[in-house]
C-alpha cells in the first residue's frame, strides 16, 4: 500500500488496537511514558516535535536507505521517517504493547510496506554489523544499560552512517530532592546527566564529529503539549484521562512531582558518524 494519508496517530482505533482495558492496578504501575501512550500521546520524548526535527536533521535520511528506530515506542517517528524521506524502516521495541500501537501508527500513516515493526532490545541488537545507513534512538538509552546500548547502535550502522540519539539532560543541578523523587520515584530506573555525558558516550562508542542541540523539556508543557498533539488530540487525550478515575489519579500523583523537575530537565540531541 503507497497511499500516504495525513491522519495522524492516536485515534481512538490505535487505543482499541492497543489492546484491553488496565486495571486500576495496573494503571497505578504505569511509568508516565507508558501512562502518555494509554492515554494516547503520539510524541513520548522530551524535547516533542521538536527535538525530532533536529534528530531528522542530524541523521539526514535520504531515499531508499535503512533507517533502524531502536526503542520506536508507538512509532510515530518511524512512520514519519518512511513516509517523508521514503526509507526502508525497521521499528523495534521491547514492549509487545507499544509494538502493537507501532503497527497501528504504520497502517494509519500509510507506510507499512515500508516499516518493519518487531520486538528486539536496544542492549543486544538481532542485526548484522552494519546493518543500516542511519540509526535513531529517543528517549530510551537514559532507560538501559547505556554502554551496551550506544556500542550496539553504533556497531548496527555501517561506517560512514549516522548515529541520532535524543535523551533527557539536567540543563542545571536539580535540587537533591527534585533529582531524587524524578530519578527515584517518578522515572524509576532512568539515569542521565549532562550533554557532555551523553558526548562522550557516543565518542566511546565510535562517533565521531558530534554535534548536538539542546533545550528545555518541552513534552508535558502546556504550549509543548499543544505544538505536538493539536487541539484535536489534546481534546482526546484530556477526554480520555477523564474517562477512568483510576488514570485521574495516576496523573494527580505523577504531575505535581514531574513540576518540580521539569525547571531543571532539558533534551540534548547528540548525533555523529560512524567512524
Ligand atoms: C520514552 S519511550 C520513547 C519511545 C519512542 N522512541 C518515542 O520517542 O516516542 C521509551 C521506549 O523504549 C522502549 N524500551 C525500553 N527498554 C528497551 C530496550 N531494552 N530495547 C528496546 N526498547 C526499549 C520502551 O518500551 C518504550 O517504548
Amino acid at each position: 500500500m503507497n497511499t500516504t494519508t495525513e491522519q495522524p496517530p492516536g485515534t481512538d482505533r490505535q487505543l482499541e488496537i492497543a489492546g484491553r482495558r488496565l486495571t486500576a492496578a495496573e494503571i497505578r504501575a504505569l511509568d508516565p511514558y507508558q501512562l502518555m501512550a494509554e492515554l494516547g500521546k503520539t510524541v513520548i520524548h522530551p524535547g516533542g516535535s521538536r527535538s525530532t526535527e533536529e534528530l531528522l536533521a542530524m541523521a539526514a535520511p535520504g531515499p531508499g536507505q535503512r533507517v533502524l528506530d531502536a526503542g520506536c515506542g508507538i512509532g510515530t517517528t518511524a512512520a514519519q521517517i518512511a513516509r517523508r524521506f521514503n526509507c526502508e524502516v525497521f521499528a523495534l521495541d521491547i514492549s509487545e504493547a507499544n509494538l502493537d500501537r507501532a503497527r497501528c501508527t504504520v497502517e494509519q500513516v500509510g507506510v507499512d510496506d515500508r516499516v518493519t515493526v518487531r520486538r528486539g532490545d536496544i542492549e543486544q541488537l538481532d542485526f548484522e554489523d552494519e546493518s543500516f545507513d542511519v540509526v535513531i534512538v529517543e528517549a530510551v538509552t537514559m532507560f538501559v544499560h547505556r554502554k551496551r546500548a550506544a556500542a550496539e547502535v553504533v556497531r548496527v550502522c555501517r561506517r560512514g552512517g549516522r548515529v541520532v540519539d535524543h535523551e533527557f539532560i539536567w540543563r542545571k543541578p536539580p535540587p537533591p530532592g527534585s533529582r531524587e523523587l524524578f530519578m527515584g520515584k517518578v522515572c524509576p530506573g532512568i539515569d542521565f546527566d549532562t550533554e557532555a555525558d551523553w558526548t562522550a558516550l557516543y565518542q566511546t562508542a565510535g562517533l565521531e564529529n558530534l554535534q548536538t542541540t539542546t533545550g528545555p523539556f518541552a513534552m508535558m508543557t502546556p504550549s509543548g503539549f499543544v505544538r505536538d498533539e493539536g487541539v484535536r488530540g489534546t481534546a482526546r487525550f484530556v477526554g480520555r484521562a477523564l474517562s477512568r478515575p483510576a488514570y485521574l489519579r495516576k496523573l494527580a500523583w505523577l504531575m505535581p512531582r514531574m513540576m518540580r523537575a521539569m525547571p531543571y530537565l532539558g533534551y540534548v540531541v547528540v548525533g555523529g558518524t560512524r567512524a
